[in-house]
């Protein structure tokens, strides 16, 4: 069985893959510095004999050394992300989510080490069509827009991890992230889920940015870091790169919606600017869509579990977390 460092571990996806390892079978060594994740996310899990957690940077190049030394596989989630935290902080998101990439694969290469990169749908950037397969264009919009600079930084860790695995001949998968939704999601950073879910409970308004008509696909983490998992295990997805997600389109009104409709009560949902929650510099993607082709054919499966289904995981997740925290009022 390997040891597999697991970068950003007390994050969303992290906090699930470093479960699914540990159930597998696997020794799991996490690094994070708990800026958008939280101990709590690996309170279940922190007596493991087989989890080490480490709370540090992966900018911290002596940490992420003796970090990634322990290891045989490097799952590298940790990075800036969120819409918001991005838009908000571009000189983070670039220091961030390029420099310790580089240093990952360097170090990686020199130890022969399988490497996992989290890239993300937003590399497509606006691109116009129905369904993006992996090797369709980019599109990103100007620099003088940051929102830009969380694809362009994610694209550019693709370059490397490339170079790194065409150079050095070590496995490499990249996975491009499409909307990937479940317990343990927050909403502070953009995500729209959580957001959605925690409005309703509070009686609403559910708030809508622009007129709702922005198409996404929602996929369940506990599928996704299955399908991660899958292949890295597999040596015919060495030196790919997958789009990872669900292909089942929803707009946000209709998000909203099936959010109102589950938490009952006759929910109130209300529009809002772009340009209030996020500022003039901000352009959206309308349509956000991916071709599965490639994962099920390497893999034979993707995820698939509906709209309905996840959301009635998020929203027993939030009830739960809600009740625990009345009760310690
Ligand atoms: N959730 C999605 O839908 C989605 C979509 C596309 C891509 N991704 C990618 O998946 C990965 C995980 O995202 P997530 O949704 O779980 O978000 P998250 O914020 O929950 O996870 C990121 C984790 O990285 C940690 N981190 C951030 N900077 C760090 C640093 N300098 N050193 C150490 N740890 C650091 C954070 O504390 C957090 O635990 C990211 O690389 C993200 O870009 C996610």
């Amino acid at each position: 069985m390997a040891t597999c460092l697991v970068t950003g571990g007390a994050g969303f996806i992290g906090s699930h893959l470093t479960e699914q390892l540990l159930a597998d079978g696997e020794s799991v060594v996490v690094l994070d510095d708990l800026s958008t994740g939280q101990a709590d996310n690996l309170a279940a899990l922190k007596d493991h004999p087989r989890l080490s957690i480490r709370v540090g940077s992966i900018t911290d190049q002596v940490a992420l050394g003796e970090a990634l030394a322990e290891a045989d596989v490097v799952y590298h989630l940790a990075a800036a992300v969120g819409v918001k935290l991005v838009a908000d902080n571009p000189v983070h998101t670039i220091e961030t989510n390029i420099y310790p990439t580089e240093q990952i694969l360097r170090l990686a290469a020199q130890g022969k080490k399988a490497v996992f990169l989290a890239s993300t749908s937003e590399v497509f950037g606006k691109n116009p069509k129905e369904s993006w397969t992996e090797e369709d264009d980019l599109l990103l919009g100007p620099t003088s827009k940051p929102r830009w600079a969380y694809g362009c930084s994610k694209a550019i860790d693709e370059f490397l991890a490339l170079a790194y695995h065409r150079r050095f001949g070590m496995p490499v998968v990249i996975g491009r992230f499409f909307n990937v939704v479940g317990p343990r999601q927050v909403g502070h950073y953009g995500m729209v889920v959580p957001r959605f879910v925690d409005q309703a409970l509070d009686g609403g308004p559910i708030e809508v940015y622009d007129d709702g008509q922005q198409v996404r696909c929602f996929a369940h983490v506990r599928e996704v870091v299955r399908s991660v998992i899958g292949l890295v295990r597999l040596p015919a997805a060495h030196g790919q790169v997958f789009n990872i997600g669900s292909d089942s389109p929803v707009s946000i009104q209709q998000l909203a919606e099936a959010v109102a409709a589950k938490v009952g009560g006759n929910i109130a949902i209300r529009h809002k600017p772009y340009s209030e929650a996020y500022g003039d510099d901000f352009e959206d993607v309308r349509r956000r869509v991916p071709n599965l082709s490639k994962l099920r054919s390497t893999l034979g499966t993707a995820p698939s579990l509906p709209l309905g289904s996840i959301l009635d995981d998020v929203l027993a997740w939030r009830r739960e977390v809600r009740a625990r925290r009345d009760a310690s009022a």
